[in-house]
């Protein structure tokens, strides 16, 4: 658990100094620059320059004078400035420090209490109600839980929301076709061996009777109305979709290894809180009534068109759900920030609901995001549902733990439990190759690439933090860290040493910097290169050969502190660290 990091304590000292050099400059931004130049940087004295008209260069020396003497922990060895910006490079002191910090504090190691236990609503994996969950479903389950693990280890009250589609004309259909099912026969019992899949085939085939003949649509939406009206009949048999639903998504969400939802409130959860919303909004005089009767929010001024609210037939619209949806968990859980996990297909819609509640009052605007995601697709083809040509995430797991399977075997015919090892490598690679992507871009998903055990991808890792734990077993001191607890004062460290000292420091910045931007995909790039680090070092350094105790000591701590922050990681984005694979 830290108070603050590294990069947190020099971004202090900066802002420090150059309040000194200039009372009420702007706050200066620290980055991470290239290895060679040092840990941290600021372009501070540029800015500064600007604003008192001086020399950046000279500016820089000044200020770089002034942190190393500010820097009273003694956490930076040089502190240097090299045209117009100030460089700092942690002090070795520092860097064993933090090892030992790894070791002391493992799984919290990255943990912090930024978040001060603030509230996040995450909403993620919004599935949809007696139809299988396919890959166009994945990105937002494995997004939306790692943004969940990022958030309650930085110390907020993150909570989860799975928003699931159970609410529509399509459950008007549904009814309609289960009930003509029966007429013609069919029986309940049949439905009930595979539910899911069942009722969605009476789906699929009812919609493409309705495609020959609209007057079947009728129908359907006579079976919604009853529904809606609260009729005993249709309210059972659609509690028993629901339900069967909640089932199988549970079995789904053990599968992925997603940690437990606090909530499914789903669609039809507002539908008795609408009415107050539409009053909200007519009271707030934002209601207009449009040519055909429908009424609408007018946001042309803004560029975002109109939000319809009420259908000119009088029904409510995706639109009232979710502005009353924002009002009851505002309501409820007094969120700090309230995050929807969904693809960029719907960027247009959240941009007019948090506009239409900011004209309303609420600070929407401020406390809300959309998450958005480019879409995943699979090399065989765009995904569509009417087509049939959706991928079920079913046969995208099972896939992935064949091929797991088959490359464990390759690999490693001698280990004892494959089948385990091959679940946790198959949805490693799944889970890995959507969360090492910028989430806002397409990405077409590859077998090879997501299996692979080199490169950027979840194998490689779970590989490197197993190849550890193999060093470590040899040396028999796997469940007793203690005996490497002797801790080193001064060792000269070797190139390879220090880069992976480096790298361990920037974990917890990695994370935080997830809980501010919400692209995980950089954690995976520092894990990455905590991994190259890795295996660069012990490609050139004898750990368990190192005829020097002391030495050989130190480097086993370094691993079993690597080891520790690549579990750490994964954890962080839902990955399981087998010990041997
Ligand atoms: N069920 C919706 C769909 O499939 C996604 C829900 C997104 N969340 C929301 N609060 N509108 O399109």
């Amino acid at each position: 658990m830290q108070s603050e990091t590294i990069k947190n304590y020099f971004a202090n000292l900066v802002q420090q100094a150059v309040l000194e050099m200039a009372p009420g400059a702007a706050a200066a931004s620290v980055t991470v620059p290239e290895a060679a130049f040092g840990d941290y940087a600021t372009n501070a004295a540029m800015l500064l320059a600007k604003q008192l008209k001086k020399n950046p260069k000279d500016l820089a020396v000044e200020l770089a004078e002034k942190i190393k003497a500010l820097d009273s922990k003694g956490a930076f060895s040089e502190v240097v400035a090299a045209s117009g910006f100030v460089n700092a490079k942690i002090s070795q002191q520092r860097l064993l420090a933090n090892l030992y910090e790894i070791l002391e504090h493992g799984d919290l190691y990255g943990c912090s209490m930024a978040g001060q236990g603030r509230t996040v609503v995450v909403e993620y994996f919004q599935n949809n109600v007696a139809k299988p969950p396919h890959v166009g479903h994945l990105r937002s389950a494995v997004i939306g839980d790692c943004l969940l693990r990022v958030l309650k280890s930085q110390g907020y009250k993150a909570v989860s929301d799975t928003h699931i589609g159970d609410w529509g004309v399509q459950f008007g259909i549904l009814l309609f076709a289960y009930k003509e099912y029966l007429k013609a026969g069919g029986k309940k019992e049949q439905i009930e061996k595979d539910p899911i899949n069942e009722l969605n085939k009476l789906y699929v085939e009812m919609s493409s009777k309705i495609e020959a003949d609209e007057t079947l649509r009728e129908k359907g939406k006579e079976e919604f109305v009853k529904l809606e009206k609260g009729d005993a009949e249709n309210r059972q048999l659609w509690q028993w979709f629901v339900n069967e639903s909640l089932e199988d998504f549970e079995r789904y969400r053990k599968w992925l290894k997603l940690l437990p939802f606090d909530h499914n409130l789903g669609e039809s959860f507002y539908e008795d809180k609408m009415p107050a919303v539409m009053q909200e909004l007519r009271a707030k005089g934002l209601a207009v009534r449009g040519e055909t009767g429908e009424e609408y929010v007018d946001l042309e001024s803004y560029g975002l068109g109109r939000c319809i609210i009420v259908k000119s037939d009088g029904g409510t619209t995706y639109h009232t759900r979710d502005f009353a949806c924002y009002i009851y968990r505002r309501k409820e859980f007094n969120f700090y920030k309230n995050l929807y996990v969904v693809d960029n297909r719907q960027s247009h819609h959240f941009r007019q609901l948090f506009k239409v509640l900011e004209l309303a009052g609420y600070p929407a605007g401020a406390d809300s995001r959309h998450v958005d995601l480019g879409f995943m697709s699979l090399p065989e083809g765009a995904i569509s549902t009417r087509k049939g040509t959706t991928i079920s995430l079913k046969n995208l797991l099972e896939e992935a733990q064949a091929r797991a399977l088959r490359i464990i075997e390759e690999k490693n015919p001698q280990l004892q439990s494959k089948d385990a090892v091959a679940a946790q490598v198959a949805v490693a690679a799944i889970k890995y190759f959507d969360l090492s992507h910028n989430r806002k871009t397409e990405i077409v998903f590859a077998w090879d690439k997501a299996l692979s055990f080199e490169g950027n991808t979840g194998p490689y890792l779970q590989y490197t933090h197993a190849r550890i734990y193999g060093i470590l077993r040899k040396f028999q001191i796997s469940n007793s860290k203690s005996q490497i607890n002797s801790k080193i004062q001064n060792i000269n460290f070797k190139a390879e040493e220090l880069l992976v000292l480096r790298k361990l420091v920037q974990y917890p910045e990695a994370v935080s910097q997830v809980a501010e931007d919400y692209l995980p995909n950089a954690l995976c790039n520092y894990l990455f290169e905590l991994s190259q680090a890795f295996n660069s070092f012990y490609q050139e350094m004898p750990v368990l050969q190192e005829p020097d105790e002391q030495l050989k000591s130190f480097r086993l701590q370094l691993i079993t502190a690597t080891a520790q922050v690549i579990q750490n990681g994964l954890y962080l984005l839902g990955i399981e660290a087998p010990e041997e694979m």
